[in-house]
């Protein structure tokens, strides 16, 4: 894992208020956060000023979702420029959320990953099977097929941290193994390496998300390439705090 920082973030989805939300920041400063670990926490979007003003330091701010286009006559969404003007960093894209119940497709997908790069936006691209997908093999094909998409838009890929979601672990309680989720990251990366670059398959960080707990983060991050994770549930909660430094 030479190199490559480990990241965790907090996928909020569609919970919190401001009252809950003070209580998250409460446990996020409180909390020695390992300065060579990285930390951001995707926040919906009428929240993501709000945390803003009030998260401390070593947390930066993601959206969990923007917009293909920049500016116009798209009732509802928000772009990439108006994260940039409020300070927001980051942005999570492409989540199995956003894919099944949105119907987001790889190619939507892509678009809005180009788009937020280039506004300067750091992205967190979402991947991952389905029960029924894994059940007929087809794992690799799927998240192979998710990322090709993205090949096909973009260049540069220092701006991009991947976190491969196994859509059946999702809230679902049923974490991967650490040998399946190895097993996901390494195929991942040798396919980057072939259809990327050898650089980039040793420089990306590939997050895992799926049922991250306190008690199964420690096990996951000392997999060969797993390079953090991507919390959904454990977030709201202080054992994020742990999920943050099973590295250590
Ligand atoms: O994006 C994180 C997520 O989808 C995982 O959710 O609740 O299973 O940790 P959860």
């Amino acid at each position: 894992k030479m190199g490559r920082t480990f990241i965790v973030g907090g996928n909020w989805k569609m919970n919190g208020d401001r009252k809950t939300i003070d209580e998250i920041i409460k446990f996020l400063k409180a909390d020695d956060i390992p300065t060579d670990n990285e930390v951001v926490v995707g926040v919906p979007a009428l929240y993501l000023d709000y945390v803003q003003q009030r998260k401390p330091k070593n947390v930066e701010v993601a959206a969990q979702n923007c917009y293909k286009a920049d500016k116009g006559a798209f009732t509802g969404e928000i772009s990439p420029s108006m994260l940039k003007d409020l300070g927001i960093n980051w942005v999570i894209l492409g989540h199995s959320e956003r894919r099944k119940v949105f119907g987001e497709s790889d190619e939507l997908v892509a678009e809005k990953t180009a788009l937020a790069l280039e506004k300067g936006l750091k992205v967190i691209l979402c991947l991952g099977e389905t029960l029924e997908e894994r059940e007929a093999g087809k794992t690799n094909e799927v998240v192979f097929r998710q990322i090709k998409a993205v090949v096909d838009k973009i260049k540069d890929w220092k701006n991009v941290v991947i976190a491969y979601e196994p859509v059946w672990a999702i809230g679902t309680g049923k974490t991967a193994t650490p040998e399946q989720a190895q097993e996901v990251h390494d195929a991942l990366r040798k396919w980057i390496a072939e259809n990327i670059g050898k650089d980039v398959a040793e420089t990306i960080r590939i997050q895992y998300g799926g049922s991250v707990t306190a008690t199964n983060a420690k096990e996951l991050a000392a997999q060969n390439d797993i390079d953090g994770f991507l919390v959904g549930g454990a977030s709201l909660k202080p054992e994020f705090m742990d999920i943050i430094s099973a590295n250590k």
